[in-house]
């Protein structure tokens, strides 16, 4: 299928990219993605010669959102699941590279209008799944009112044209980042004049947009905890970067229910976050809590009875968006410090944990059959409601992939990094390591975190809240070497290097 690029308005669909000039460094004013930075992005490919055609999100390892329109021409579908590729895991479009896929399904909005572009939302089932660290997570009504108003800053990315005047279609995956503008705004006469609907958002900003070719890739804005929700889908504009026509993107937020009723893993957005608290008066005891989707994944550093350090885990799904309750896990045996790897037992469940949150900084938790009253450990001024800064980690769960039962929670307040390392003793019992420290930018979006471990005794334990810990610095230090916001070489003490990428539970 092959049409030539028209800027009339709405002169929409597909695209040839078969003329693949050499990049300029823009999507229409953007820049090329770092390798891997958005590992949920793929190509979708279809024509003969197959090309590139529109981009996709992976929401799980087999099923791709994109836009309705990609399929459809003059009105009628022309494209079936059986003339789509789909490749993945790969910021070129063009040299073979990527994991490359079959549509065993294609799933078309049924109220997709070909004319109006409403409703312009797919879904593609992949023939076979593949391999992804971190599907995308969707917004959902609340989410897109609290982090996407008009006037946020949100990012596109795809393999689109980038010239406003002609056809250069890049082979690497660029992105730009463009501002909210409210539906009024867009549906002025002077714009869209009543033609954007509320299933459609629309973004902007001075000579920046998304263009032809980036249609069915996703709009993202910051969850406030180094990570992005997926807000829009790219769907048409009158040209690219005119100033009076933003892009206009399909709005997720509007098909959480049809979206979910064909893919029930999809993970949406919850405006509660992931992060550390601790009881006011409590110091030297806290709880790293991740939040995932509907998925809660907690764990609390405290003490034994002895005094020695030990932490205890709870992994499950949330019963509400404010409420879990699940069993406390204690595991022993696993890797120390330093040393080859060894696999950690469970030592079984030790009681039961329920956590209320009243508000983004309070909750009610209930462990072991004491109430805590727990708040977020701000640990820079105006942290927690600022986020991460730009390029820093992603606050949350990190692993090896080989190395199950020792794991690390990062949060991220601007440039501030709290690191807590949950392992155990060289006889086996659990124990953990923290620092707090900042960061340093490293060449490519890098960041660097260098600091020496401190380890605490002596304070709370389960069930006795009196107690209070006494900490110190160890004379080992860890280097974290961040490549982007999810994924860090890990140089421990003895000098093992080991990858970490994000815990995907
Ligand atoms: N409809 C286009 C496509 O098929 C995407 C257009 C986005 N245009 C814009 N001005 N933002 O690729």
């Amino acid at each position: 299928m092959r049409r030539l690029l028209t800027l009339a308005a709405l002169a929409l669909g597909f695209i040839s990219s078969s003329a693949m000039a050499a990049g300029q460094s823009r999507i229409i004013n953007g820049f090329d993605a770092a390798n891997g930075r958005w590992p949920m992005q793929v190509s979708i490919q279809f024509g003969s010669p197959r090309s590139h055609n529109c981009g996709g999100t992976l929401i799980t390892n087999q099923w791709v959102l994109t836009a309705a329109h990609c399929f459809f021409t003059s009105g009628r579908q022309t494209v079936f699941a059986g003339d789509v590729t789909v490749i993945a895991g790969t910021n070129n479009n063009a040299d073979g590279s990527g994991q490359s896929r079959n549509v065993a399904r294609m799933i078309n909005h049924a109220d997709y209008n070909d004319s109006t572009k409403n409703n312009d939302i797919a879904l593609l089932q992949l023939d076979q799944p593949v391999t992804i660290v971190n599907p995308i997570t969707l917004a959902t009504p609340a989410t897109e009112a609290l982090w996407a108003p008009a006037g946020q800053t949100v990012t596109a990315i795809g393999w689109g044209n980038t010239s406003t005047t002609g056809d250069v279609y890049p082979a690497l995956l660029k992105q730009v980042d463009v501002n909210m503008v409210s539906r009024d705004t867009c549906n002025a006469a002077s714009s869209y004049n009543g033609g954007i609907t509320t299933n459609m958002l629309c973004a902007a900003a001075p000579g920046k947009d998304t263009c032809q070719g980036d249609s069915g890739g996703p709009l993202f804005v910051s969850n406030r905890a180094g990570g992005v929700i997926q807000v829009g889908v790219t769907s048409f504009g009158t040209g690219c970067a005119n100033p009076n026509f933003p892009g206009v993107y399909a709005r997720v937020s509007q098909y959480n229910d049809w979206i979910a009723a064909r893919v029930p893993e999809t993970l949406f957005a919850t405006t509660r976050q992931s992060g550390w608290w601790f009881v006011n008066g409590q110091g030297g005891r806290g709880y790293s809590i991740e939040i995932r989707g509907s998925r809660m994944f907690f764990a609390g550093y405290m003490y034994e009875a002895d005094g020695s350090a030990t932490w205890y885990t709870s992994i499950g799904t949330m019963s509400s968006a404010d409420s879990y309750s699940g069993s406390l896990q204690r595991y022993q045996g696993g890797q120390s410090l330093t040393g080859a790897y060894t696999a950690a037992q469970s030592s079984g469940s030790v009681g039961t944990i329920s956590l209320t949150f009243t508000s983004d900084t309070t909750a009610t938790m209930v462990m072991a059959g004491q109430t805590l009253a727990l708040v977020r450990y701000e640990f820079t001024t105006g942290g927690v409601a600022a986020g991460a800064a730009t390029n820093q980690p992603e606050t949350g769960w990190y692993w090896n992939t080989s190395e199950g039962g020792r794991g690390y929670f990062i949060e991220a307040q601007k440039d501030q990094i709290f690191f807590a390392a949950f392992m155990y003793r060289t006889d086996g019992q659990p124990t953990w390591y923290y620092f707090g420290t900042g960061t340093t930018a490293t060449a490519g979006n890098g960041i660097q975190i260098q600091s020496p471990l401190s380890a605490c005794t002596g304070g709370q334990t389960l069930t006795d809240a009196t107690r209070s810990p006494s900490c110190s610095a160890l004379p080992q230090a860890l280097t974290l070497q961040f490549t982007n916001p999810f994924t860090a070489t890990m140089t421990l003490p003895d000098g093992r290097a080991v990858t970490l990428s994000r815990f995907a539970f």
